[in-house]
């Protein structure tokens, strides 16, 4: 048994904020601190950070929380590892001369590359790319971004042509920045980041260099790619200088880790600014036939890769927060679950939230906001209803389809999905769970332990640093305690409201101005 007095921290590098937290042996908080991240929306459609406030904000954070466990008489020399997490695909560019940025981080839902994707996927490669990455060719991942720097900003390009360019995902940035910069920092990725490149063999975990070719990413220093836990450098700042960094997963692979979702067939939903669904697979990655993605899980140095399949959803807190901040419909968050269970339905109001397309299983750009059925009985409720139910529905429609990918493989008992472990924002209210279940129709469990993400970066960072030896030792941390949401509805129900959204997607699609 390990010695409980020993902590492990995790920062959790996300869209809309920046957390540290620290954690016990047996998974407890012992204290933690947050800061809203800068987003900015230069256009329609660009979302971008400032990659040099990023790290200042996780300076912060530690600091800050460092500062609390000294006030509260806890030594935070016990902190004996540090896990990282982050916001997937953001590309970040910098120059190896300077180690500065030479352009804003492009933010993962950013959607200026939509041309340029679809430009990709109209070429006969297309389906080479999607069979050996396991994505499809979107504006979403890194390789479609990393080719609209090139082509678009100078500096990129000049870096290019001297051989300085160096480019990765926030977690590369941010451990080339722990790790010295400029000065000698490392450049890494780890193979749950990397899947997201558009660039890398799912199977090989390397870079498949056609693949490098066909984006004309040739000649620009790429991470190496590395397992999600063991050592990869000091902290190398402030009063953490000696400790090690020893785990690394993007954020949902971290909240699959987090969930404990360690056996084939269990799965995840992390309600964040989207919404990202993980299915368990095992360590051989299933290529999806219906409109799914294909990811690393997780990856721990010594052991098999773990994968999954995965259902991602542009727009989920952030249409409550446009909601909030733009339609003026609530005042808070919070108020959005109440309200929307203040109404037994919708009213006949079906709300498909492509703000910025609709991605898994539908992979639609050109869908914009639409509401459908608005008549003058309708209130704020139903529509604040019909945008939880939005974001309900599609987490159904990639549910189905996980089943059917899941069933393809022929193994025993593969696609029957018994329940949903949720975390995330949204996941905070029993009335959008209880939603949330009713249109699935199977439980939903949501963990007491909330940090789904910085827990499971914590975890990896733990095996990483030896505090723990293998996944079964990961799975008896803690106990898995969880509120279960069961699903009141009946099935005829579940496909007439089904077909109602499905009908509503299709009349959505082809939209332009
Ligand atoms: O793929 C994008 C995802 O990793 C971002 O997650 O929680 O920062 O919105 P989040």
């Amino acid at each position: 048994m390990v010695n409980a007095l020993r902590y492990i921290g995790a920062i959790d590098q996300g869209t809309t904020s920046t957390r540290f937290i620290v954690f016990d042996t047996e998974g407890k908080i012992v204290s933690s601190y947050q800061k809203e991240v800068d987003v900015s929306y230069p256009q329609s459609g660009y979302v971008e950070h400032d990659p040099c406030g990023l790290f200042e904000d996780v300076k912060e954070c530690i600091d800050e929380v460092l500062k609390d466990m000294e006030a509260n008489g806890l030594d935070y020399e016990l902190i004996e590892a540090i896990g990282l997490t982050n916001q997937r695909e953001t590309t970040v560019v910098w120059d190896s001369t300077t180690g500065k940025p030479l352009h804003s981080a492009i933010v993962w839902s950013d959607v200026r590359t939509s041309e340029l994707a679809a430009k990709y996927n109209a070429l006969p490669e297309a389906e080479y790319v999607r069979k050996t990455t396991g994505l499809n060719i979107s504006s979403y991942f890194f390789a479609v971004k990393l080719r609209w720097l090139l082509e678009n900003v100078p500096d990129v390009r000049t870096a290019k042509e001297a051989g300085t360019l160096m480019a990765g995902t926030v977690d590369s940035w941010l451990l080339y920045n722990f790790s010295g910069g400029k000065d000698g920092g490392i450049h890494v990725t780890d193979a749950s980041n990397a899947s997201r490149y558009l660039l890398i063999d799912i199977r090989k975990l390397e870079y498949d260099p056609a693949l490098i070719k066909f984006f004309g990413v040739e000649g620009i220093q790429l991470p190496k790619i590395v397992s999600s836990a063991e050592k990869y450098c000091m902290l190398g700042f402030g009063k953490l200088q000696n400790c090690p960094v020893s785990g690394c997963l993007g954020d949902q692979s971290a909240a699959l880790v987090g969930q404990k979702a360690f056996k084939v067939g269990q799965c995840k939903a992390t309600y964040g600014t989207g919404a990202f669904i993980l299915y368990n697979t095992g360590n051989e990655p299933v290529m999806s036939s219906n409109g799914l993605l294909t990811t690393v899980g997780y990856h721990f140095k010594g052991m098999k890769p773990v994968y999954a399949l995965e259902g991602s959803i542009a727009v989920a807190g952030s249409a409550l927060q446009w909601a909030k901040d733009r339609m003026g419909l609530i005042q808070d968050a919070k108020d959005v679950g109440p309200l929307a269970a203040s109404v037994p339905d919708t009213g006949g109001v079906v709300f498909v939230t492509g703000f910025s397309g609709l991605f898994a299983p539908y992979w639609i750009d050109s869908v914009r906001g639409t509401v459908f059925g608005i008549t003058s009985f309708t209130t704020k409720a139903h529509i604040v209803r019909a945008l939880v139910e939005a974001i309900c529905f599609q987490t159904d429609a990639i549910m189905i389809s996980m089943s059917a990918d899941a069933a393809s493989t022929g193994e025993p008992g593969a696609g029957e999905v018994k329940e949903l472990r949720v975390d995330g924002g949204m996941s905070a209210s029993d009335e959008i769970c209880q939603i949330q279940a009713d249109i699935l129709g199977f439980p939903l469990l949501r963990p007491l332990m909330k940090e789904s993400s910085a827990f499971g970066a914590a975890l990896a960072a733990g095996i990483g640093a030896g505090v723990w030896n293998s996944i079964d030792e990961l799975d008896h941390v803690s106990a898995y305690n969880v509120t279960r949401f069961e699903s009141t509805s009946t099935k005829a129900e579940r496909s007439s409201k089904l077909q109602l959204w499905d009908k509503a997607v299709r009349l959505a699609t082809g939209w332009t101005t």
